[in-house]
């Protein structure tokens, strides 16, 4: 009997399938950005916090994803669409001024936890990018328990809009 299972076959086929998983590519189209509700506009948080979520955070947590080449190459780039469309899922820094106000506290006690235990970003996403120290990951989790305990004043006024609305 001829013998198909050598060493060779067997990397012939895992590269042939390597070259046909590279015609499924991932759609990078990212939804429209709503200045107006994007999570750094509202809440303002001092320069580098800010700079660290944009670069820590909001690839995957945002409308505003970037793609570096290595997201071009299949299977690697199915396990980063698939990080992006799941952290949009859960938290959507870009559409922070539609969520209600408890969903944003529930939001934002998430996001302290997840800083104060370095959970995220994900294992991967830190070995592409490096990590955050510690003291930037004790600042970002000090700026979410800052706001956490502060109504944005948009939020006052529309609650005060409403309630007149609601007498009138
Ligand atoms: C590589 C993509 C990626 C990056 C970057 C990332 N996250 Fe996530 N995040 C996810 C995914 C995926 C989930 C959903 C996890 C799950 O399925 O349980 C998640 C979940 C969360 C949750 C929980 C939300 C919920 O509803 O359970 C919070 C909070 C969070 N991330 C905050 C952050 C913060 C803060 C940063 C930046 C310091 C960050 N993430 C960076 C992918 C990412």
């Amino acid at each position: 009997m001829k013998k198909y299972l050598t060493k060779r076959n067997i990397l012939l086929s895992l590269l042939l399938a390597f070259i046909v998983m590279q015609f499924f590519p991932i759609d990078k189209t990212n939804p429209p950005v709503e200045l107006e509700n994007d999570f750094i506009k509202l809440t303002e948080p001092p320069t580098e916090i800010a700079a660290n979520m944009k670069t820590m955070c909001y690839d995957c947590h945002s409308h505003e994803s970037h793609y570096p080449w290595y997201t071009n190459i299949a299977p690697f780039s199915w396990r980063i669409k698939s990080h992006i469309d799941n952290g949009r899922k859960h938290l959507n820094f870009s559409l922070w001024g539609n969520y209600s106000d408890k969903k944003r506290v529930h939001k934002l006690e998430e996001c302290i936890d997840m800083t104060t235990k370095h959970w995220m970003p994900t294992l991967d996403y830190k070995l592409m990018h490096g990590r955050l120290s510690d003291e930037k990951y004790s600042e970002m989790a000090k700026f979410f328990k800052k706001i956490k305990i502060q109504k944005p004043i948009t939020q006052n006024f529309d609650y005060l809009l409403g309630s007149f609305r609601k007498k009138n």
